[in-house]
């Protein structure tokens, strides 16, 4: 065939070198309505639902025994499954409807009738609703910490600089597993030279992860994995009661968590049992309720090139993000993993979170290049800061990042690195250079600094955590090398642990350790003049991006 100059030039274009796929319900590569996808149905007898989406009791497998047991108001339940799915949906797009009636309705319905529900909205109704149903008032934003070498002094001066633009929760993880200590640790201090308060995670195996919690190396977790499918569960030896007793286990050390999950899971890990994403993944979200979670990482996270290979599959992912938070949850909305090579594909897909606000728009937005970052890379990074404060000031919407002066973050990123310098000297680890202080101060990713001696800084890792190194002495090490600022902080943080009022849902807090969270800050949206306004300080800080002529300067 003569080709046509116009498609040879499409096919040129990035969105070409993306994956697509025709909808194949058999294999779960179908985002909303696949055929073996339950029609919704609740039986209550003797107090005990007998059945959900018209499978019987003894048919139940262990997800829907726990369903029933633990996330569906059995006394509400008859009446709510009674009300018209788009009644429902209507009410959450209805200003006069209070997000509370919501929520009572949304915690007694099950997980077909929650996604026959979110199926009536088009994308611009879910916005809206989004806006009114997220739990904390104020948006906010999670940055990724990471990367190629694990380099320590990069890490604590990335987490400054990303509390200093913004972000109230950094997330670390490893290149190589016996980094994590001090990848920890970095992060921990680093973030807290940047504003006091920020929280920080190191994301690692279950019970490793657990352990750095407990030993105060971290403020809270996230990578507690569920799955909408019995198998998948069966396939990592958990059950959502497993999950929901390390659950507890976070919680009886007063430690935030939440869990993850999204669409596209089950089908990667190839038992995704013919039925389509979302319905999957609102038992996910279903199970995190249930074990008592207090939020939720969703919108397919890692798994997003699945959804957005199949046709709607961006749909439902906003989808997902909207029935947790129809379920009360804080919701860390994803917006992380980089899925396409489209600039135009992957901002429309952030927009649909970052218009309505969520309590952490990305839960990874990466605060270093692309080569660093070592969750496989995000749909947001350091090179984009200046197009995000820009599209905040565009819109005039608070989607967590403030513009910042060149000379602070330099101030910060090298105060971060002093100090982290100065806790490895007390605590007897190998030493940090001058050298490298200044590399990491001016330093834009790894390719910049001087490598280290990667078995000596493993070993050191591991002895810290057989000397039984604690949170503690991170704090004693910082006040002794001359970082009682930063000592205050780190020590603030813990003391957090015994409040627990950062158990409450989507908490985050200020610089003064003042929790904000849905409690304090309850999401009021009820249209035009009610809910979040970006005025005031805020937006001043928003417009103000040095970049722009300045009329009083000229
Ligand atoms: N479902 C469940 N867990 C997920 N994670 C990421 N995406 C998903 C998903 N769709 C978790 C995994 C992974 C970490 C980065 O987040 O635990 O290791
Ligand atoms: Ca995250």
């Amino acid at each position: 065939m003569k080709r046509s100059k116009r498609f040879e030039i499409l096919e040129k274009r990035p969105v070409h070198n993306d994956g697509f796929v025709k909808e194949w319900p058999e294999v779960g590569l179908i985002a909303i309505g696949s055929p073996k996808d339950p029609i919704p149905s609740i039986k209550v007898e003797n107090g005990k639902i007998t059945e959900m989406d018209g499978k019987k009791r003894e048919d139940f497998d262990f997800i829907d025994t726990f369903l029933a047991g633990h996330a569906i108001n059995i006394e509400n339940t008859e009446k709510a499954m009674a009300i018209d799915s788009i009644e429902i949906a209507r009410m959450l797009t209805d200003i006069n409807v209070p997000r509370e009636k919501i929520v009572k309705i949304a915690t007694a319905i099950t997980p077909a009738k929650l996604v026959e529900v979110v199926d009536k909205l088009n994308v611009v109704e879910m916005m809206m609703a989004l806006q009114k149903m997220r739990v904390r008032k104020h948006p906010s934003n999670q940055a990724h910490v990471t990367n190629l070498r694990d380099n320590p002094i990069q890490i604590a001066a990335d987490a400054a600089e990303g509390a200093l633009r913004g972000f109230d929760e950094e997330e670390t993880t490893v290149g190589i597993v016996r980094y994590a200590p001090f990848n920890a640790v970095s992060i921990l201090v680093g973030s807290q030279v940047g504003r006091a308060g920020v929280l920080t995670q190191c994301s690692l195996e279950e019970a490793t992860e657990l352990k750095q919690g407990m030993l105060g190396y971290t403020a809270y977790a996230e990578t507690i994995s569920v799955y909408g499918t019995e198998p998948v569960f069966v396939d990592g030896d958990d059950t959502p009661y497993s999950k929901a007793f390390l659950a507890s286990a976070y919680a009886s050390r007063g430690l935030k968590m939440r869990f993850t999950s999204g669409t596209g899971s089950e089908v990667q890990m190839g038992y995704a049992e013919g039925k389509s994403m979302l319905y999957l993944e609102a038992r996910c979200i279903m199970i995190t309720r249930g074990a008592g979670a207090q939020g939720l990482q969703n919108g397919s996270v890692s798994c997003i090139g699945v959804p957005a290979a199949v046709p709607g599959g961006i749909r439902a992912v906003l989808a997902e993000n909207l029935i947790t938070t129809m379920l009360d949850l804080e919701v860390a909305s994803s917006n992380d993993q980089t899925f396409t090579h489209s600039d135009i594909r992957r901002t429309a897909r952030t927009m649909m979170q970052f218009l309505p606000g969520t309590d952490f728009i990305c839960s990874g937005y990466s605060s270093t290049p692309n080569y660093d970052n070592m969750f496989a890379g995000s749909n947001w990074d350091a090179e984009d800061y200046d197009d995000w404060v820009v599209m905040e000031r565009d819109l005039k919407v608070d989607a967590g990042l403030v513009p910042v002066k060149e000379e602070d973050v330099i101030a910060v990123r090298n105060k971060a690195a002093k100090a982290i310098q100065a806790l490895f000297k007390e605590l007897g680890l190998p030493v940090i250079t001058d050298e490298e202080v200044e590399a990491a101060t001016y330093a834009h990713g790894s390719n910049d600094m001087p490598k280290r001696n990667v078995v000596e800084d493993l070993k050191a890792a591991q002895d810290m955590l057989s000397r039984g190194v604690t949170g503690l002495d991170f704090v004693k090490a910082l006040h002794k090398g001359g970082f009682p600022d930063i000592a205050e902080r780190v020590l603030s943080l813990l003391k957090q642990r015994i409040a627990g009022d950062y158990l409450h849902a989507s908490a985050i807090f200020d610089e003064n350790f003042n929790v904000i969270s849905g409690v304090n800050d309850q999401n009021d949206y009820m249209g035009p003049g009610t809910g979040y306004r970006l005025d005031g300080e805020k937006w001043e800080k928003i417009k103000n991006i040095d970049f722009a002529l300045d009329p009083d300067k000229m």
